[in-house]
């Protein structure tokens, strides 16, 4: 007796020991208290966000190749190129099709052998593959009755002909045209010719060429590799059409449903507002030719299993551009599309537009239960429009959920204006907005553990890590960026509860026809890949669970130091800079004399950055940019060079503590009749936190000598060897391990995502409090790289992809050892 004790004693002190040295051996503890059901999670967290921007829709999700088919853009030729000297090609619009379509193409010649004709360059070209069948078809007519015949050709980038049919056109009547053609090659810049081969006059609208190898093979069709990307992320919701779509930069260029049901012939264009929105990035051509509208995205919302979210225009125009208004009494006929919109979606087949739907093959009801309305409206001018909208709405249809926005940005003034009211007013759902940096996701993981869970509930309507900053063209979708995504879904998950649906924003882009990057999805003409956001999205959608589990992460190792690159910059002025040198320690780490001009990130919207190892020149006077340069390790040290304003109305600036995740300070001189300091640590970039103010001005071609002295927190900014700032500047806590543990009812698996956006693996005591195992194998699903810039691409799609493995543990309590640059999802078979 006395030796069993003795040898259970020695057991449990063996065990005792093993958990101490478990915890004692890990860097961190991640505690899933598997005693506590937590709460419910949301079963729409995860969803998808549609927009026409970047080629989303023509020339993206529209498998249709012809760019301005039917000619009803406002320069009518853009697209269409005429190809020989032997024939006339002119728009025209004498008896047209339909008066909704008043404008098509005329070819004509004198020629009794014709060899000239007219191409069509698609979007950035046609992706045709070989052996796949492309159908031709138009309306035409050969105007003096006579029969015409006319080549129809895929021709290559290198003008080889893929494939060829003839079709003949006979009679004055409008009529239709069709032909098949299959090319002998792959090709992913091909055009289409038409070509033709009788003396006489040929009018065409309505071209079209389409693959019938489309999703759910539907003529004219969606894209079938885009719509499954989509469909294996499993998207819970599908919101369309936007975004500022819906808003238009003018009224008159809002999108109107109405206008995109129906007939195509009938649907009309309109241009699409990010054809010019940005200098740095122009679409020309880029036109809402509405292939796809209302119907087709209620369509594919079903197809996916997920809710449609339709946003409608609430009677204002995009804030950032017009901010065009419709007077409050002339907002009825807003708020009626809004009732026809919910009678098209769920309406019986006898009212008006319930009717419109089944005309269109669908009577069965889409069963439409969210509605947003509005965009990213602020202001007063938003609420009294949103309250007019729910007075109206809410009372007819109580069981369809609105959804209202608290403006573009996550925080600041209009945001702080508009919360209250969005509790008074007792909204159902609140869409939040935010592009941001990496560390700003990764600090606001936390940012609905304290939301009112009376409030309203929350949907996180566009979010993307920036690698950059908002709407940078050098932005890039980077591991890191997915990491700092998947830290804030965490949070997102961990308040399931309150925390009703979020989406990642934008969708998707063409190689080269995006307006805005990142973005979830990448398209060229023939293929497609996911962003490593992609699969980020993707896991939480998979892998989200019912239930929490209330999970604790204790990490032991050091908090992240204040360290980052330097740089330079300006606002609002034509800058230069020289002698830029940054010391340390006695060593010069970095000078000027040296600098490179590939190795300096410039940032800034219109900025003009030259860079050469005498002076370092920002010539535009608008404008805030940036040139960064350095390592992101640097620590202390101190930072000195001469820098003079040329001209402009603002002012020089400085930066240090440039971190890879996106946070800075700056120093901003003599802009506004001030110096300041500004803290960009981790913080959205539209709402800094100034540090430290003093008035102070600079005169234009004056040199100035700059010190700033960096010491731990401390920041000490020299203008002409005069102290202006002395402050004490510290990062902002951002953690290193982020970790969710949830339940799944059905399988009845705890699931337990880890999240190590940092350069070292982690060895972390994974502790299921409670639980007893059932197995001790469980599915591991990981994302991760050994470069935090890694991405992926067209050449290699899946450079960054989930991989999956099975593994033992030791028990309800292991440690496992976490990869650096990692999202990790465990799921293991608890009792
Ligand atoms: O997602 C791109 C744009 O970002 C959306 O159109 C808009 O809502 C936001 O500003």
């Amino acid at each position: 007796m006395k030796s069993f004790m003795l040898r259970w004693l020695f057991a449990l002190s063996m065990l005792v020991g093993m958990a101490v040295s478990i915890a004692d051996a890990a860097d961190a503890t991640v505690r899933v208290d598997c005693r506590d059901g937590g709460h419910s999670i949301s079963d729409r967290l995860v969803g998808a966000f549609f927009e026409d921007i970047n080629f989303g829709a023509d020339g993206g999700f529209s498998a249709e190749q012809v760019i301005n088919r039917s000619l009803e853009i406002s320069r009518p030729l853009v697209g269409w190129m005429k190809i020989g000297a032997d024939v006339s090609m002119t728009a025209e619009n004498e008896s047209p099709i339909k008066a909704a379509n008043p404008t098509f193409l005329r070819l004509a010649t004198e020629s009794e052998s014709p060899t000239g004709g007219v191409e069509n360059r698609g979007f950035r070209g046609m992706g045709v593959r070989d052996g796949e069948t492309y159908r031709f078809t138009a309306q035409g007519r050969s105007t003096a009755g006579a029969k015409m015949k006319l080549a129809v050709r895929l021709v290559a980038e290198n003008d080889e002909v893929l494939a060829e049919q003839f079709v003949t056109l006979g009679g004055s009547a409008w009529h239709t045209t069709e032909v098949d053609l299959v090319p002998k090659r792959t090709e992913s810049k091909a055009r289409l010719q038409l070509l033709l081969r009788s003396k006489g006059i040929v009018d065409l609208d309505l071209i079209s060429l389409c693959t019938t190898d489309t999703w759910m093979g539907r003529p004219h069709g969606l894209r079938k590799d885009l719509v499954q990307l989509l469909a294996d992320m499993k998207p819970a919701f599908f919101r369309f059409p936007g975004g500022c779509i819906v808003e238009g930069s003018q009224l008159k260029y809002r999108y109107q449903w109405k206008t995109t049901i129906g007939p195509r012939d009938e649907r009309r264009l309109i241009v699409n507002r990010w054809n010019n929105e940005f200098a740095h990035r122009p679409t020309p051509d880029y036109y809402q030719s509405f292939e796809i509208g209302f119907f087709e995205y209620f369509q594919l919302a079903e197809d996916l299993g997920a809710e449609p979210m339709p946003i409608i225009n609430c009677g204002m125009a995009c804030q950032f551009n017009s901010g065009e208004l419709v007077p409050l009494e002339e907002l009825e006929p807003y708020i009626q599309d809004a009732l026809d919109l919910i009678e098209f979606a769920n309406g019986p087949i006898e009212s008006e537009w319930g009717s419109r739907r089944a005309a269109m093959g669908h009577p069965e009801p889409f069963g439409m239960r969210l509605l947003g309305v509005g965009n990213e409206q602020w202001g007063p001018e938003y609420f009294e429009r949103y309250r007019r909208f729910a007075e109206v709405l809410q009372s007819r249809y109580p069981d369809v959920e609105l959804i209202s926005t608290s403006g573009p940005f996550p925080a600041g003034e209009r945001f702080d204006f508009a919360w209250p009211l969005l509790r008074n007013l007792k909204v159902p759902i609140v869409d939040e907005h935010c592009y941001a940096t990496p560390d700003w996701f990764m600090r606001e993981a936390t940012r609905y553990d304290h939301y009112d869970r009376k409030g309203p509930r929350i949907f996180m309507g566009e979010y993307a890590s920036q690698s950059v900053q908002l709407v940078c063209p050098q932005n890039r979708n980077t591991l890191r960026c997915a990491l700092a995504e998947a830290a804030f879904l965490t949070g997102i998950e961990r308040n399931g509860d309150i925390v009703d649906m979020s989406a990642y924003a934008p969708l998707m882009a063409h190689e080269e026809a995006w307006q805005w990057r990142p973005n979830l999805l990448w398209f060229d003409n023939l293929t497609s890949y996911g962003s490593p956001s992609y699969y980020t999205q993707l896991l939480f959608s998979h892998h989200h669970g019912d239930q929490t589990r209330p999970t604790t992460v204790t990490d032991t190792r050091p908090s992240r130091q204040p360290r980052g690159r330097i740089g330079v910059g300006s606002t609002d002025a034509s800058v230069e800079y020289k002698g830029i040198k940054f010391e340390s320690g006695g060593d010069v780490l970095f000078d000027q004399r040296d600098i490179k001009d590939d190795d300096v990130l410039k940032v800034g919207i219109g900025s003009r950055w030259n860079v050469t190892p005498e002076v370092t020149r920002q010539t535009s006077r608008g404008g805030y940019t940036r040139a960064m340069m350095g390592d992101y390790r640097w620590s202390d040290g101190t930072l000195t060079l001469q820098a003079r304003k040329v001209a402009g109305r603002g002012g020089l600036m400085v930066l240090f503590r440039n971190t890879d995740g996106g946070s800075r300070i700056e120093w901003n001189i003599g802009a506004g009749g001030k110096h300041q300091l500004l803290s960009r640590q981790a913080t959205h970039w539209d709402v800094p936190v100034v540090a430290d103010e003093t008035p102070g001005t600079i005169e234009d071609g004056k040199w100035y000598d700059v010190r700033v002295e960096l010491d731990g927190t401390r920041v000490k900014c020299y203008l002409n060897d005069n102290l202006v700032h002395d402050v004490d500047m510290p990062d902002p806590h951002i953690a290193q391990l982020f970790a969710i543990g949830s339940v799944d009812n059905d399988s009845g698996e705890t699931i337990v995502k880890i999240v190590n956006p940092t350069a070292k693996s982690v060895e972390v005591d994974v502790d299921l409090a409670g639980a007893e195992l059932a197995s001790d194998t469980c599915q591991v699903i990981t994302l991760a790289a050994d470069n935090p810039e890694a991405e992926n691409s067209i050449a290699e799609p899946k450079h960054v992809a989930p991989q999956t493995s099975t593994e033992t543990v030791s028990g309800a309590r292991f440690t496992r050892e976490f990869p650096a640059w990692s999202f990790t999802v465990m799921r293991l078979k608890t009792q």
